[in-house]
């Protein structure tokens, strides 16, 4: 079977091609970050995959459908009704994007001081578990580690280590797996990992659940890449996925290929009381959580098609192909390469830069500068601890630029010619320039902080 696109294309969109000093003027403007750049200053957006995904025709039609009763509209239940079959949860509740569903799921679940354990949560997830007092601890596995090793299942949770914290003198409240595992890598968690978290959860009467945003690209590489699972399909594997847990949050901006909304879906009716008073209080009634009725019908159609295996193919395809690309030219990236993005190991690449010149954001603004393109780092920026001054006091123990793939938008001769610009700074790599930080805000540091060229 051939790979390639399985769609064509019927909308589209231009996209601002522009000069080198146009985009050294528009960065220098952006205080050097890339998150203050605006749409007409990027030609290839692979800042994140979050929202960005292109809707099919057949989505567009459902969202023609979309129901905008206030309470009981028909898309809810065209929505439910997808998730039901897919997850096997009986509540069900639509929440504005995946953030939401975290907020309301910890504040009824977690206390103060209690631990919330993962393979590695993702940033917003953490946050939502520190604002009310938790802990979150991150257990990924020691293969993960070694960002150059083909273990297939590097997103697994170190299971001895989680099995000792459970027996430990740790409250733990939550037990929560990130698959695929965004925060690490983008790489997948197996299923016999997830059927041992189960076992341990149970066994130490702790809830499990599941950070599934990304749950169909995770089934997707186990049917690639676990035995047993060859001959089922991703959907049949994320069935037996969300079986083994308690319920889930879920962005499903990602693998519910929508602008945006979110999932919060469990089992127990005691713990769906407390969330769906939250709920209604801050995001919306049950029956449509902050979004509108187009957005559920749109859901209810994305949730379909995001488990086809053509789609998955070509899609977990196109991202290996701009992870060899970058290979050919000499640029390492996250091994094996996963489906939603390819980390580039800039820390390899930049070997003159030190940390605390951020050679992972380097790059990043290289990528810009020499070609339109965005994205962002994940090492000492981002995760480094800073003193008031900027001086580092802690680096991130890797220096990572994430190329975050959107579904559905970019054909394989953007990524070509992503694969050249990449190939093209590599060239020299000398040259890139390192940042000195001059505005780092106390919170959400990648977000607002400014920096300028050494
Ligand atoms: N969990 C994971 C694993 C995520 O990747 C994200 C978002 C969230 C939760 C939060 O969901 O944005 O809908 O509130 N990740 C985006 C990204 C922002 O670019 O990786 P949200």
């Amino acid at each position: 079977m051939p790979i390639m696109e399985p769609y064509r294309i019927k909308v589209v969109e231009p996209i601002p091609i522009t000069t080198r000093p146009y985009r050294e003027l528009a960065l220098a403007r952006a205080g050097y970050n890339q998150f203050n750049l605006t749409a007409q200053d990027v030609t290839i957006d692979l800042l994140s995959d979050s929202g960005t995904g292109a809707l099919s025709a057949e989505q567009q039609a459902a969202g023609i459908r979309g129901d905008e009763t206030y309470a009981g509209s028909r898309s809810f239940f065209r929505f439910r009704d997808v998730v039901s079959e897919l997850t096997g949860y009986e509540h069900i509740y639509p929440v504005h994007q995946g953030r939401g569903a975290e907020r309301i799921l910890f504040t009824s679940l977690l206390k103060p001081g209690q631990v919330c354990v993962s393979n590695t949560h993702f940033d917003t997830t953490r946050a939502n578990v520190e604002i009310i007092g938790a802990v979150a601890l991150d257990l990924p596995c020691e293969e993960s580690k070694d960002l150059d090793s083909d273990h297939p299942f590097k997103g697994d949770v170190d299971l001895a280590a989680l099995e000792a914290v459970l027996a430990g003198p740790e409250d733990v409240g939550l037990v929560l797996m990130t698959i695929t595992n965004n925060g690490g890598g983008g790489q997948p968690v197996s299923m016999a990992n997830l059927e041992a978290v189960s076992a341990l959860a149970r066994k130490h009467g702790v809830p499990f659940f599941l950070d599934a945003a990304r749950f169909a690209e995770n089934a997707w590489l186990v049917t690639e890449r676990e035995p047993g699972y060859g001959d089922i399909t991703p959907r049949e594997v994320a069935r037996k996925a969300f079986a083994l847990a308690d319920g889930c949050v879920a962005s499903l901006k990602k693998d519910g290929i929508v602008h945006i909304g979110g999932l919060l879906a469990l089992r127990d009716p005691e713990l769906a009381q407390r969330c769906e008073l939250l709920l209604t209080a801050t995001e919306g009634f049950r029956t449509y959580g902050g979004l509108a009725g187009r957005d559920l019908d749109m859901l209810a159609q994305g949730l379909l098609e995001v488990t086809e295996p053509t789609y998955l193919r070509a899609r977990a395809a196109a991202t290996a192909y701009l992870a060899d690309l970058a290979q050919q030219g000499g640029v390492h990236s996250v091994r094996p390469t996963g489906v939603h993005a390819v980390y580039l190991n800039a820390g390899r690449l930049l070997p003159h830069l030190p940390s605390e010149r951020f050679p992972g954001h380097a790059l990043a603004l290289e990528l810009y500068l020499a070609g339109g393109i965005r994205c962002a780092e994940v090492g000492s920026l981002y995760l480094g601890e800073l003193d008031e001054d900027g001086t580092m006091l802690k680096p991130a123990p890797y220096e990572l630029v994430r190329l975050a793939i959107p579904r559905r938008v970019y054909t394989q001769s953007h990524l070509e010619y992503v694969g050249e610009v990449i190939q093209g700074i590599a060239k020299d790599p000398e040259r890139v320039p390192g940042y000195r930080m001059v505005y780092a805000p106390p919170l959400l540091r990648p977000f607002n902080c400014k920096l300028e060229p050494v």
